[in-house]
């Protein structure tokens, strides 16, 4: 979300009316301008940098402003309207809580919490035995950090190492982004944690034309384990691993053997494997966790945004023996647990279930893929490459003089696409991301992805739009 200005000022766009879009104004439209003036005198800028349309209802696939405008969603929010916007088993729950007059109890017990917690341990698999409650995906990562760090020091006071991958995201409070490894977001902290670590994200191309040829993931692993133990790491002093499911920013996955090769290093050290699923959870890739596509075994989950597909509601969730570490009281968080997330997060669960929004998103993800890779050749000159799983995707594209990442081209596309009745996922970087609801129809999705064809054309055929800041 940095280096583009999206225009404030109206275009006037084609006319757009089809079953599922419906674009009647100039595109930002006059009226939102003073709103959205309004909002920029009084709110951190860092807040800024997403399209500027001002949603007035979202329900199931689609987003409506005020003026009569409606896009095809490919959003779901930024990942979390997993079971479709205002998804009606949601606003009931909450409706019967509201009704019920109970919309706060700080971390004193309540039905709808032993229910909604009853229903999450259900659903996970077998070595989840315990949750716990928080608010926001970076409060999860923190407190997993603590729990890997406290089962280290069961072992040995000086386990406290926590590895995690240079460029993931785990969110914006202090612990989150050292956790990162990524000098120029953690600048402000002023000091490195002499217990965090980092390895380089094995990217596809690490291994230099990887896809075609079989390259050594696992040795790939242990020599840049290696090299953080040149640099003074003893692995005996590892506490854990912080694993981003997938790098976000791109839907770039980890190769299959890398993790195993991981997950062996782990057992061997005695040290807790952290997928953080935060962005992937809950039937986003065709699975109900990423973690589950490397076949691997982790001790913790860190889960946010889809868990509860509306409410601010976070959890970290592993065995009985590392949950219950902290003492009575020493963890906690005064939202946490609050009755209408976990009315939210409770019906938010048995609409994934009922749906089939799991298998559900492995079909729709077939079809999204396959459009994909017909763009992708297409437009082999901009296109460097599709990665993702279900209905989850990440396009990055590249600067066609030079092969390098362009970050602008992207930009252009989103805004493009916003004024043909598409909301895509703005990075601010070489990639868009596509992330329907899973509860999308086929129909529209496939309506969606012509649209995007149709912006990506556009795009290249016109050099009109915002501005790099
Ligand atoms: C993988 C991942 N972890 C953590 C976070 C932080 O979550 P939150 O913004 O709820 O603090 C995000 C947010 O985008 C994320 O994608």
């Amino acid at each position: 979300m940095v280096g583009y200005r999206f225009s404030h000022t109206p275009k006037k766009v084609p006319f757009v009316e089809t079953k599922f879009r419906r674009i009647k104004t100039a595109i930002p439209i006059s009226e939102s301008i003073p709103l959205l003036e309004k909002l920029y005198a009084v709110e951190a800028r860092s807040m800024h940098g997403q399209l500027p349309i001002i949603w007035d209802r979202a329900e199931d696939s689609q987003v409506y402003d005020a003026y009569g405008n409606c896009w095809i969603d490919f959003t779901s929010t930024i990942f979390l309207a997993n079971a479709g916007h205002a998804n009606p088993k949601i606003i009931a729950s909450l409706q019967k809580i509201l009704d019920q007059r109970l919309l706060h109890t700080y971390t004193f017990p309540s039905q709808i919490r032993a229910m909604f917690l009853k229903k999450l341990i259900e659903i996970t698999p077998d070595q989840f035995e315990k949750a716990f409650l928080l608010s926001a995906g970076t409060e999860a990562t923190e407190c997993a950090v603590k729990l890997m760090r406290m089962h280290g020091q069961t072992i040995s006071p000086l386990k406290l190492g926590i590895v995690s991958f240079q460029g993931a995201m785990h969110g914006r409070t202090m612990g989150a982004e050292m956790l990162k490894g990524n000098p120029s977001q953690s600048a402000w902290i002023g000091y490195r944690d002499p217990n965090m670590h980092h390895l380089p994200f094995p990217y596809p191309w690490t291994a230099n034309d990887s896809l075609n040829k079989k390259y050594d993931w696992a040795k790939c692993f242990r020599e840049d384990m290696n090299a953080l133990k040149a640099k003074g790491l003893n692995f005996n002093n590892i506490a854990g691993f912080m694993i981003e499911s997938y790098l976000g920013w791109g839907a770039i996955f980890y190769p299959i053997e890398y993790i195993k090769a991981l997950a062996d290093f782990a057992r061997e050290h005695n040290c807790l494997i952290t997928f953080d699923e935060i962005q992937g959870g809950f039937g986003r890739i065709g699975k109900l966790f990423v973690y589950q596509h490397y076949n691997v075994e982790p001790d913790l989950l860190c889960l946010g945004k889809a868990l509860s597909g509306s409410l601010p509601l976070s959890a970290v969730i592993g065995s009985q023996k590392i949950m219950d570490l902290p003492e009575f009281g020493s963890m906690s968080s005064t939202h946490s647990a609050n009755p209408l997330c976990c009315a939210a997060g409770l019906a938010n669960l048995e609409a994934i279930e009922s749906g089939n929004l799991v298998e559900e998103s492995a079909r729709k993800g077939v079809i999204l893929h396959q459009r994909l890779s017909e763009l992708k050749k297409k437009y082999s000159d901009r296109v460097s490459w599709v990665f993702g799983k279900g209905l989850l995707a990440g396009i990055l594209f590249k600067d066609p003089e030079t092969g390098e990442p362009d970050g602008l081209f992207p930009s252009r596309v989103c805004e493009k696409a916003m004024q043909k009745g598409l909301l895509l996922v703005h990075t601010g970087r070489e990639s868009i991301k596509i992330g329907p609801p899973l509860t999308i129809p086929d129909d529209t999705l496939e309506e969606g992805l012509d649209v995007f064809d149709e912006a990506i054309a556009e795009t290249l055929q016109n050099t009109d739009g915002g501005s790099e800041k």
